[in-house]
């Protein structure tokens, strides 16, 4: 099989990565790829929001399956297009991406559906919103409609927050057209956990529980960033409560989806929150997390592609999904000055090194292949990814392979993984 993957970043290497391993696979590409994929992949210089240079590749290459890896392709309608084209694909169709694509619509699907999420109402117009203010609790969540690379949810502490974070998003326009709508939403309270299952229009097939550090500094402070690292699974996501979150989260969303006409093909990843009154919906994606994958990707035992295969078919009855025990452990190396103005074209130095540990892999997320070298070339630069036979395993040898690698003005925290073996709360 030829198999082309759309994506750069940690979660589209850790895809690669495991893809290559499949003795079905004749040739991978990845558009447009980064240079620590570049052994096992061949990158094509086409941006994923070009969809009609992506149909031309896939055709001219014989591609029989495809892997789209980040949201805006699937918000653009890639899915839509390939099957016009008769051409696999893996993802939802534009109709299963606003699931991602608009939180508006997302919040009042689930409460179309009873499926427990924060309360909320959406507004478009900045005076209504601030009156609804006057009535609730802080913080408070304000979230824009539409993508807004991870920078679209705000958390008020006061009303005075509230009001210029709505002027920001409905009078300033700070998020263009995907601030038009706001939700104002509930904030809750507890552990997050991100829950990623396979879909294939009809059955559910649910991956191992895995959970994002989201702030750029050590015990959750600072500012939000695309995730500092992730281990899998969590062991306070009990069996009991996955299947509470089977039975009132995910069945019920796909049961909504089927009962209004939207065939969603591919991975749902359900960002919980584990409150006091049991398991709540934060948000929905329609792809893998980043960089949750990276470390779902080292644990799972199966052809990938196998998979992939029977969710486009409408097949995934007939799997079951086996992971290694034990657990994995992703640490995000970041540039300078992530996430806020970042610095391009530092050198890595200690890639070598790290890369010729047999016990981690090195992810390769923002980085460009300069002069015979690789320079940083993106917020999160690498995600070095371990597997162990526990946690605590996996935490140090990623550890001990984070330390091999050095740039100028790099960052990393170095408490992922601590809530997983109890020593963070
Ligand atoms: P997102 O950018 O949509 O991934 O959301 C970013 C983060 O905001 C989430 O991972 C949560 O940590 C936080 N968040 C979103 N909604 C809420 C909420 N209703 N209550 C508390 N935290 C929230
Ligand atoms: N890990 C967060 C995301 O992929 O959205």
């Amino acid at each position: 099989m030829n198999i082309l993957v759309i994506g750069s970043g940690g979660r589209e290497h850790a895809l690669i990565w495991k893809i290559a391993q499949s003795s079905r696979v004749k040739k991978i590409f990845c558009a447009p790829g980064n240079p620590g994929m570049a052994k096992l992949t061949t990158c094509v210089p086409i941006a994923v929001d070009r969809l009609d240079e992506l149909l031309a590749f896939a055709k001219r290459e014989r591609i029989d399956l495809v892997l789209v890896g980040p949201e805006v392709p699937l918000t653009l309608g890639i899915a839509d297009l390939f099957e016009r084209e008769k051409i696999p694909l893996f993802g939802p169709k534009k109709a299963g991406a606003q699931l991602e694509g608009s939180k508006a619509f997302t919040k009042d699907f689930l409460r179309r559906h009873h499926i427990p999420t924060a309360h909320y109402e959406t507004f478009s117009d900045f005076d209504r919103a601030v009156e609804f203010l006057h009535t609730q609790a802080y913080p408070i969540v304000l979230k824009a409609d539409g993508l807004a690379a991870g920078k679209g949810v705000l958390i008020c502490q006061d009303r005075a927050e509230a009001v210029a974070g709505l002027d920001a998003m409905l009078r300033q326009k700070v998020f263009g057209e995907a601030g038009r709508q706001v939700v104002i939403e509930e904030f809750l309270q507890g552990l997050e956990v991100s829950f990623h299952a396979l879909v294939d229009g009809h059955s559910i097939l649910p991956l191992d529980s895995s959970q994002d550090h989201k702030r750029v500094g050590e015990g959750d402070t600072g500012l939000n960033t695309g995730g500092m690292g992730a281990y899998s699974p969590v062991p306070f996501f009990t069996p009991e409560l996955e299947a509470q979150v089977m039975r009132e989260i995910l069945l019920p969303t796909v049961k909504g989806l089927q009962q209004e006409g939207i065939d969603f093909k591919g991975v749902l990843y359900a960002g919980l929150m584990l409150t006091r009154e049991g398991p709540k919906l934060l948000e929905y994606n329609v792809r893998f997390g980043d960089p949750e994958t990276e470390v779902l990707m080292v644990r799972m035992e199966n052809d990938l592609v196998d998979l992939m295969e029977a969710t486009v078919s409408g097949k995934l009855k007939e799997h079951t999904i086996r992971w290694k025990t034990g657990g994995a452990v992703t640490v995000v190396m970041a540039a300078n000055g992530y996430p806020g103005t970042i610095t391009k074209g530092d050198v890595i130095e200690g890639l070598e090194r790290a890369d010729s540990v047999v016990e981690a892999v090195v992810f390769h997320a923002g980085t460009l292949a300069q002069d015979g070298k690789i320079v940083t070339n993106g917020g999160r630069v690498l995600a070095v990814t371990a597997q162990g036979k526990d946690l605590r395993q996996a935490r140090e040898r990623a550890y001990d392979v984070v330390e091999k690698i050095h740039w100028r003005g790099m960052h990393y925290r170095r408490d992922i993984g601590l809530k997983g073996i109890g020593q963070r709360t």
